[in-house]
């Protein structure tokens, strides 16, 4: 039995559209239910559904042995686990934008709005540029449009929330998109049934 992590989300759904396609059904799976694990003895897959922040905490302590997790949650929360496959989906970048014609005073930390504090900590220091983190859960291009932070370092997809409210990008600190990891012992106990997952995956990943 291999179990799964799934974000909850349009991307888990395309990743679990991949599993079916890979062999890695489950029978007992039904859309839109309450329930939390789906279990199928036949294809041998148990899986569940979390929030994607969530998915990384599950595979690293094994209470699932593989997960499907984008990159900006791998940068940010680092955990101890093995990245098998670039899913080639759910692509993004992650930058830093701010508002038009911004222009950085560097005799003073600049202010940095962000979901992800680790990412953005990591991003500066390698740039040598002192910051202050400004966390913030949500909406993070306010942030410098009410004067709240200078820059936020954040993901960028179409470019439209940044247009719509004259931000742009001003650097660019790394492309995201969907991963499968694997639980470190899982994949020494289970290495077959996850090197044959890899490998049928790899297959039908579009590119
Ligand atoms: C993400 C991200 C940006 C937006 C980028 O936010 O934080 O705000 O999407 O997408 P775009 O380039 O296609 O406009 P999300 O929608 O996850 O919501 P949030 O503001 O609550 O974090």
């Amino acid at each position: 039995m291999i179990k799964f992590a799934l974000p909850k989300g349009r991307l888990g759904d395309k990743a679990y559209n991949l599993l079916e396609q890979a062999g890695f059904s489950c029978r007992d799976y039904v859309a839109d239910s309450r329930k939390l694990v789906f279990t199928d003895e036949d294809t041998g897959v148990s899986l569940f559904w979390v929030k994607p922040t969530d998915v990384s905490v599950y595979v690293e302590e094994g209470a699932a042995d593989v997960g499907f997790i984008g990159k900006d949650i791998l940068d940010e929360y680092r955990p101890d686990v093995y990245e098998l496959l670039d899913m080639n989906m759910g692509k993004c970048r992650m930058c830093v934008a701010a508002k038009k014609g911004f222009q950085d005073d560097t005799s003073r930390p600049l202010k940095v709005a962000t979901k992800f504090p680790n990412s953005a900590t990591s991003f500066y220091q390698s740039k040598g540029r002192e910051v202050q983190i400004i966390k913030l859960n949500g909406s993070i291009e306010l942030a410098p449009v009410l004067g709240l932070s200078d820059v936020i370092f954040d993901i960028v997809e179409t470019g439209t929330t940044l247009r719509e409210n004259n931000l742009e990008v001003i650097d660019e600190a790394f492309r995201i998109s969907m991963r499968l990891i694997a639980n470190k012992a899982s994949y020494k106990f289970k290495r077959q049934d996850i090197i044959r997952l890899t490998q049928k995956l790899k297959e039908i990943i579009p590119q």
